[in-house]
């Protein structure tokens, strides 16, 4: 099996292919990356010289570049992924979510291959009440959501028009190593680390519902086995918590792990001017993957933040060097124009 693995320098995407190299020995893996400010080829470092991976950076949107791989199967991370991001330039959300998958969704077809498309929850778009299934409507609304929900509908014309082997999986929000620190997890941890303020949106009560990293890795590699061409999994840990209580939970682990005084850490919360469209609450029901595939996610959310917390302790250099120049530009932008309220 040659595996072409889109943004695999990312986040999710670095976990899923070190998951992928050990547990298949076998494949071959290759990583299509094209190293935005996004991605990182440090979160690869330890694996890179294993003999079934190679990596090349180039672009999804490149019909030709991806034309000219070989490979079996494919898995798309490569994404633009952050909501903020997405509401002050939705250009790049538009190219590579949509115009990207797009390519990787022709590639597929051309060599009737499969592909798994690695998709968001943030497509259902906010409830109040009750879980998204897979046959809840799609009303995204942030840039970002629209741009994913786009591919996932372009992914369902596919196996409809040309029956294309293509799956689509929908996740809720990730948390642990390798994440870059613009999402919520990680941002709260290096801040914290680096005695800036914690900045909360609105009023601290949005609900999201969180997977740990490894967890959505192995259900990936379940669907991808497993699946049907066409299916559609929601993937999701049924941890649904108020932004509030992860901030204030995340700063009284770090308080532990560092032996800063707890009262201290916990005044670092800010209260900041609200994400314009903030969706309320986001909450997935996963029991199609439970019950189809029996995965189930193993780490619970304590013990996984915990963890997470752990890896920005001892890997301080890695994202000490990310923390600078376009980094700080974005954030100077990102949170100047969030004033305490
Ligand atoms: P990320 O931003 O950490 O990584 C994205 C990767 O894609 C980067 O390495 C980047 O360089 C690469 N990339 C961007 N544009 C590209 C292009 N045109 N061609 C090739 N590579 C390109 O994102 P992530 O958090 O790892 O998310 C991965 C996927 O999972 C995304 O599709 C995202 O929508 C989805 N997802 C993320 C979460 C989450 O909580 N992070 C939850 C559900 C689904
Ligand atoms: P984020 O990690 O950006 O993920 P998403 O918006 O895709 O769910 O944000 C998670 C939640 O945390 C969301 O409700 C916005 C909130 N948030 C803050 O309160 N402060 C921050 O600095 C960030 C980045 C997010």
């Amino acid at each position: 099996m040659k595996l072409l693995v889109t943004g695999g320098a990312g986040f999710i995407g670095s976990n899923f292919i070190r998951h992928m190299i050990s547990t298949y020995p076998g494949y071959k893996i290759i990583n299509l990356d094209m190293l935005t400010y996004a991605g990182n080829l440090e979160n690869l470092t330890d694996i890179e010289n294993t003999p079934n991976y190679s990596f090349i950076k180039g672009d999804i949107c490149d019909r030709q570049l991806i034309d000219d791989i070989e490979f079996d199967a494919i898995i798309n991370f490569a994404a633009e992924s952050h909501v903020d991001r997405s509401i002050i330039d939705s250009y790049p959300f538009l190219r590579t979510n949509v115009t990207g998958t797009q390519n990787l969704l022709e590639a597929a077809r051309k060599r009737g291959c499969r592909i798994l498309h690695v998709s968001t929850d943030e497509v259902y778009g906010s409830t109040e009440e009750g879980l998204f299934t897979e046959e809840s409507h799609l009303r995204p609304n942030s840039p970002y959501a629209a741009s994913k929900a786009s591919s996932d509908l372009l992914a369902r014309a596919y196996y409809e028009t040309y029956m294309l082997d293509v799956i689509v999986t929908r996740c809720s929000n990730n948390y642990g190593p390798y994440q870059f620190p613009e999402k919520l997890v990680p941002l709260v941890v290096v801040n914290a680390l680096g005695d800036r303020p914690v900045p909360v949106y609105g009023d601290g009560r949005n609900i999201r519902d969180w997977i740990y990293v490894l967890d959505h890795c192995r259900a990936l590699d379940i669907v991808f086995h497993r699946a049907k061409p066409g299916d559609v999994y929601n993937i999701g840990s049924r941890e649904e918590w108020q932004n509030i209580d992860i901030i204030k939970t995340l700063l009284a682990v770090i308080a532990e792990k560092t032996g800063a005084d707890k009262v201290a850490m916990t005044e670092k919360m800010t209260f900041v001017k609200d994400r314009p469209g903030h969706d309320r609450r986001y909450a997935l029901d996963p029991s199609r993957i439970e019950t189809e595939l029996g995965w189930k996610p193993v780490t619970g959310f304590r013990e996984g933040l915990s963890g997470t917390v752990d890896w920005y302790l001892s890997n301080r250099q890695l994202w000490g060097r990310i923390i600078s120049g376009e980094y700080m530009e974005y954030y100077k932008l990102q949170y100047g124009a969030r004033p305490p309220r």
